[in-house]
C-alpha cells in the first residue's frame, strides 16, 4: 500500500518481532486496534522461532495466535531490501521491534526497504536514548548507525517517520550484565557521577504508549516522542532502593574517563560501550514533565513503584 491510497489512518499494521518490547508492543497495539475499524495486526517472525521447542518462545506464538495476530514469516538477515519491501507494500504502518539481535546492518536495511516500498507510516527501532542530542562518535558505534537511518528518514517526504525515546528498559537497570546495580551487594554503580541521570521505562509501558502515538490524533508525523516512566539519578536510585527495600545500599561511581579506558581494553564489549555511552550522561534523560505520557496524562510506573513490585519480598 503506497502513501498515494493511503487515507491517513494505521490501520494495516506489521510489527517485526515478538521479544522483550515485541510482546509488549503487540499486546497493546491489537487492544487499540479493535476501536479502529477494518484494522489488522500482523507479527514478522522467524522460521525458527515459529518452529521453537523453547517453552518461551512457544508461549509468545500461542498468545499472539489468541490475540488474533497474523504472522508472516520472514528473516531480517535472509531477507533482501527488494524482498522486504515487497513484503511492506501490504501494510500503510510498520513498527520494528527487533532490537539489535537482527544485527548492526538491519536497521538501515529495513528502513530502506520502507522507502523502496513507498510505506506510508514507519517506527524504526529506535526505543532508547536520544542519538541526536549524543551525537556521532559516541562510545557506543551502533547510536551512529541509528542516526545513518534518522538522516535517511528525514531526507525524504513520501515515508512519514515516528521516533519512540523511552530511555532503558526500567528493567535492565537491574540486569547483573548491565553493571548498574548489584543487588545481592546492596551496591548502585553510578555511570558517570552520583547525579548523572537515566530517563527509565517499563516495556509495558513502551507498549501502551507505542499503542497511543499510533493511534493519537491529529497523527503524529516525522516526529520524536519522548515517554517516561521515571527520570533519576544514580543518587536516586540508591536512595530508593534504601527506602522501598529497608536496607542500606552503597553508591559506587564509575566515572565517565574510568569507563572509557576500560573500553579501550576492550574496543568490542557491547555492555562497556553501552556504560561509556551512559557515563557521559548526554541524551540519557529528560524531564518526565515533558513526556507525551505527562501531557496526555497517562500513567506510567515508576521507579519506585517498579522496586516495590519487583523486588520487595
Ligand atoms: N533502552 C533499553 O534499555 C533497551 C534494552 C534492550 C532493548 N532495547 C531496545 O528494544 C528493542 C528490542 O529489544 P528486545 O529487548 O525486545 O529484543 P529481544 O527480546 O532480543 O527481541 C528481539 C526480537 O527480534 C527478533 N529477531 C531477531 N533477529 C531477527 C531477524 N534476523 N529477523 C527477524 N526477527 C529477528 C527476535 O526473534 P527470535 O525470537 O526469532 O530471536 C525477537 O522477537 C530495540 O529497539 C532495543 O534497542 C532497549
Amino acid at each position: 500500500m503506497g502513501q498515494t491510497t493511503w487515507n491517513g489512518v494505521s490501520r494495516n499494521i506489521l510489527i517485526i518481532g515478538a521479544g522483550e518490547l515485541g510482546m509488549p508492543v503487540l499486546r497493546s497495539v491489537v487492544r487499540r486496534a479493535r476501536d479502529v475499524q477494518g484494522s489488522s495486526v500482523d507479527v514478522l517472525l522467524r522460521g525458527s522461532t515459529l518452529g521453537s521447542a523453547a517453552s518461551s518462545k512457544r508461549r509468545d506464538v500461542a498468545e499472539i495466535r489468541e490475540l488474533g495476530i497474523g504472522i508472516v514469516q520472514g528473516d531480517l538477515v535472509e531477507s533482501t531490501i527488494d524482498d522486504l519491501a515487497e513484503l511492506f507494500s501490504n501494510y500503510d504502518t510498520v513498527i520494528g521491534c527487533t532490537g539489535i539481535t537482527a544485527g548492526l546492518d538491519a536497521p538501515m536495511k529495513v528502513a530502506q526497504a520502507a522507502l523502496l516500498a513507498k510505506l506510508p507510516r514507519y517506527f524504526p527501532w529506535q526505543f532508547g536514548v536520544d542519538f541526536d542530542v549524543i551525537g556521532r562518535g559516541s562510545p557506543q558505534d551502533i547510536f551512529d548507525s541509528q542516526l545513518d537511518v534518522r538522516d535517511l528518514l528525514r531526507s525524504q517526504h513520501q515515508t512519514e517517520w515516528v521516533i519512540i525515546s523511552t530511555g532503558m528498559f526500567m528493567n535492565y537497570l537491574f540486569e547483573p550484565g548491565s553493571g548498574m546495580v548489584d543487588l545481592p551487594n546492596d551496591t548502585v554503580i553510578a555511570l558517570g557521577t552520583a547525579e548523572t541521570a537515566v530517563t527509565v521505562t517499563t516495556p509495558e509501558d513502551i507498549g501502551a504508549l507505542t499503542a497511543e502515538i499510533l493511534f493519537a490524533e491529529p497523527r503524529i508525523q516525522n516526529e520524536i516522542v519522548y515517554v517516561a516512566g521515571d527520570t533519576i539519578t544514580y543518587g536516586q536510585l540508591a536512595e530508593t532502593l534504601e527506602e522501598v527495600l529497608g536496607r542500606p545500599f552503597k553508591l559506587q561511581v564509575s566515572s565517565a574517563p574510568a569507563l572509557m579506558a576500560e573500553l579501550a581494553a576492550d574496543p568490542e564489549n557491547m555492555t562497556r560501550k553501552y556504560r561509556a555511552a551512559f557515563a557521559l550522561g548526554r541524551g540519557v534523560a529528560w524531564d518526565k514533565a515533558d513526556t507525551f505520557n505527562a501531557h496526555h496524562g497517562i500513567s506510567t510506573t515508576t521507579l519506585r513503584e517498579w522496586v516495590k513490585a519487583n523486588l520487595s519480598t
